[in-house]
């Protein structure tokens, strides 16, 4: 239903990693059309974020949150996420790890509703695809779509991969030292825009319900097989 490459691709990367066969799998080139189904996350994701964001060493942590937050930080701020106000969007590969998620955060305060502030992070290992600039699309059509007229990103100035993203998209990027602001100014909504979202959101939830059909299907068949392996008498004759 959905050719997605590049999110086996990860996975195989995440297998290997190490091994010889590493160095047998060619290098993705990133094809612009392929779709990459990204989910908007709800409340039942919470753990799963909580996995993801603790997968990040200490630089990443350092670059997605403006400081090296310990795994206490990481359960308060999961804890935290308000997914009636907010939007969090995530990519599960095939074993259904999310590999990439982006936080879409709204102020409490009722005059400043048509700005949001944008965090984002990928797994180490399947960074380069494209999954950061998806989600940062995503992020806008969907700030677009809610009336938002600015969006913030807080990155810090060495952060050149996601300074990079920003600009790409026409951000005005600010560098205050070791930190920089860059803010985008949204284009208003259009019905282009919203059916889009539309369309990639059921895609994106169709191609998870299929993920966690294919998982639980696997899980089984790796059940049987070890209790068919139990019961099968082991034959001495060399
Ligand atoms: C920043 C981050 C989300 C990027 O994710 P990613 O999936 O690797 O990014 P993409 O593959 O979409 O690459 C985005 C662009 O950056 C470019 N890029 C990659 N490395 C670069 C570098 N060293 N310098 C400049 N640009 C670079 C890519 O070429 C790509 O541009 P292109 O589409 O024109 O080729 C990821 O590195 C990450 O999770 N970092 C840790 C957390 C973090 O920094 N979060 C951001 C704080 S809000």
């Amino acid at each position: 239903m959905f050719d997605i490459p590049s999110i086996d691709q990860a996975h195989r990367d995440e297998s290997n990693s190490g091994s010889s066969l590493e160095m047998a799998i060619p290098s993705v080139t990133r094809a612009p059309d392929v779709v990459v189904p990204i989910r908007s996350l709800g409340e039942n994701h919470r753990d799963r974020i909580a996995v993801h964001l603790k997968v990040l060493d200490a630089h990443d942590r350092y670059y997605r949150f403006g400081f090296a937050a310990n795994d206490a930080q990481i359960d308060r701020y999961v804890a935290g996420l308000n997914f009636e106000r907010d939007e969090i969007f995530g990519i599960y590969n095939r074993h259904l790890k999310l590999i990439a998620m982006a936080h879409l955060a709204y102020s409490d305060d009722e005059q400043l509703n048509a700005c949001a502030e944008f965090g984002v992070s990928v797994l180490a290992h399947t960074r380069g695809r494209g999954f950061g600039q998806r989600l940062f699309d995503r992020a806008m059509m969907h700030a677009r779509n809610q009336g938002v007229h600015l969006m913030f990103l807080h990155v810090l100035s060495e952060n050149k991969v996601m300074l990079a993203i920003a600009r790409k998209a026409g951000a005005t990027v600010e560098r205050d030292g070791f930190e920089s602001e860059a803010h985008l100014v949204l284009p208003a909504a259009t019905l282009n825009t919203q059916v889009t979202e539309m369309v990639e959101e059921q895609m994106a939830q169709a191609n998870y319900r299929i993920k966690v059909q294919a998982k639980l299907f696997h899980d089984l068949l790796k059940r049987m097989r070890m209790s068919w392996h139990a019961v099968v008498p082991h034959d001495p004759t060399p």
